[in-house]
């Protein structure tokens, strides 16, 4: 019989038999966050949640605290002043802001990286650079703080060819070019321009990779590393592919291309190797490391890392995990990650994003949202809400992305008809998704 016993803030926390009875607060106000908060909360060991902000489906899991992600002060006196046991960093914003150190600096234990590893995430030149010093399959490259030089690059290398803005840019500072001018015209739009603003200082011009992508995810100690699950992601708005990009309209986890075996090369060339490069160049990596990559001919080759879950995939992961999270973001942040094992539900689970009609350009916000708790009812499917809040008793639409409807089943084209079904019962005029979230692993 697990026993719970109340603890004083500050860690170590024994992950034994005794239950410690933990407070939990989780940053952030998207599916992803909704879908930590919802994990968390099962846990026998969360005695309190937290999410700050938070949206309307948090606020039934969870304690919504009005402060902004950014508010990095604010969160601080918050989690001291209410004897907060553990933070989760949902974004990535404020885990490249440092808002980590800062807990840790205050003597919070705090799930995430340093903003220091990071950069893994926050600049692709660093990654690169990390990788060329190491050894790590990823796509030839230079990097420059100087449009003639890449101009250069570019007329040697030939297209076609990718340029990526060093620094964060919301998922849009990537263009894939078809030919040289279309090169050189991002160059002038990352450097001249500045349309990224800072971001775009400094560009990384690559190899352009052929092959089928795939996200991996592991969470990381700083030392061990301890795979999650693949998942496979749906950029573009539209249904086949058409459209802007975006943060992710769908995804569906695990993905059919990496198998036990790809799995363990994914592993042992990429993921651990990077563990120990970050070890032993004195950053320690702790946290959940998302590894976008490309399952080329001669193998998987790393296209970004970002440094946190990603959104939808984290949805879609929560649902399938047996195991207990918390207990295992714990050993992340206390370095004992070698002694957890999870466990996984069999089959696959696939998240249907419902986004604002608009998105990702103009939207208008405040449109009801009807049929909630009917889609809640279908079985095996959680309704994630990313952008949406309470007005009076009515859930409104309040961003870009707005739910994440998710379902697990056997396999993929299950979980796809579970999922479909409690869209279907969404009562939104206002919002759209794509109807063909699993298209990939549904033709394998
Ligand atoms: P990233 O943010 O670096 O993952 O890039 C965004 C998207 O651009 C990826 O999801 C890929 O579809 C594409 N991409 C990035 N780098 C490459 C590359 N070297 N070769 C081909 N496609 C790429
Ligand atoms: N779904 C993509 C991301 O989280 O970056």
């Amino acid at each position: 019989m697990l026993q719970k016993v109340a603890r004083k803030q500050g860690w170590p926390v024994k992950l034994g038999k005794e239950i410690v009875a933990m407070k939990v607060l989780v940053i952030g106000s998207g599916g992803r966050e909704h879908a930590l908060c919802w994990a968390i909360a099962k846990s026998p060991r969360c005695d309190e949640i937290y999410c700050a902000p938070g949206n309307a489906g948090i606020d039934q899991v969870a304690i919504c605290v009005d402060l902004a992600v950014d508010d990095y002060d604010g969160i601080i006196a918050y989690a001291v002043d209410n004897r907060v046991d553990l933070v989760v960093v949902g974004p990535e914003a404020p885990l490249v802001d440092g808002l980590v150190d800062k807990l840790e600096t205050a003597g919070i234990m705090a799930f995430g990286p340093s903003a220091r590893a990071a950069r893994l995430e926050g600049s692709k030149g660093f990654m690169k650079d990390l990788c060329a010093r190491h050894n790590i399959p990823t796509a030839e490259y230079g990097r420059f703080d100087e449009p003639e030089a890449a101009k250069e690059f570019i007329m040697r290398h030939r297209a076609p060819i990718v340029v990526k803005a060093d620094g964060l840019a919301a998922g849009k500072g990537v263009i894939i070019c078809r030919n040289e001018n279309e090169a050189y015209a991002a160059i002038d739009h990352m450097m001249a321009e500045r349309a990224f603003g800072e971001a775009g200082d400094e560009v990384i011009v690559e190899e352009f990779m052929t092959g089928e992508e795939v996200s991996f995810f592991a969470l990381v100690d700083g030392e061990t590393a301890l795979p999650l699950r693949s998942a496979q992601d749906h950029k573009p708005a539209f249904d086949g592919g058409e459209g802007p990009n975006t943060g992710g309209m769908g995804a569906y986890t695990p993905a059919p291309v990496i198998d036990d075996a790809m799995a363990k090369i994914i592993m042992e060339t990429i993921i651990n190797p990077t563990v120990k490069a970050m070890a032993s160049e004195g950053i320690p990596y702790k946290g959940v490391l998302y590894a976008g990559l490309m399952i080329t001919e001669d193998g998987p080759s790393l296209m970004e890392y970002n440094a946190r879950f990603g959104d939808p995939e984290c949805q879609a992961m929560m649902v399938s995990l047996k195991s207990d999270i918390l207990d295992a973001l714990i050993a992340c942040a206390q370095g004992t990650l070698r002694d957890i094992r999870l466990d996984w539900h069999k089959g696959a689970a696939l998240t249907v994003v419902l986004a604002t009609t608009g998105y990702p350009g103009r939207y208008e916000s405040g449109t009801e949202i009807k049929g909630l708790d009917e889609a809640g009812r279908v079985k095996d499917v959680v309704v994630f809400h990313a952008g949406t809040r309470m007005v009076g008793d009515k859930v409104v639409a309040s961003g870009g992305r707005v739910l994440g409807v998710t379902a697990c089943a056997r396999n993929v084209a299950e979980a796809k008809k579970r999922a479909y079904k409690a869209v279907n019962l969404i009562d939104w005029p206002e919002g759209f998704c794509r109807s063909d979230i699993g298209w990939r692993a549904i033709d394998r």
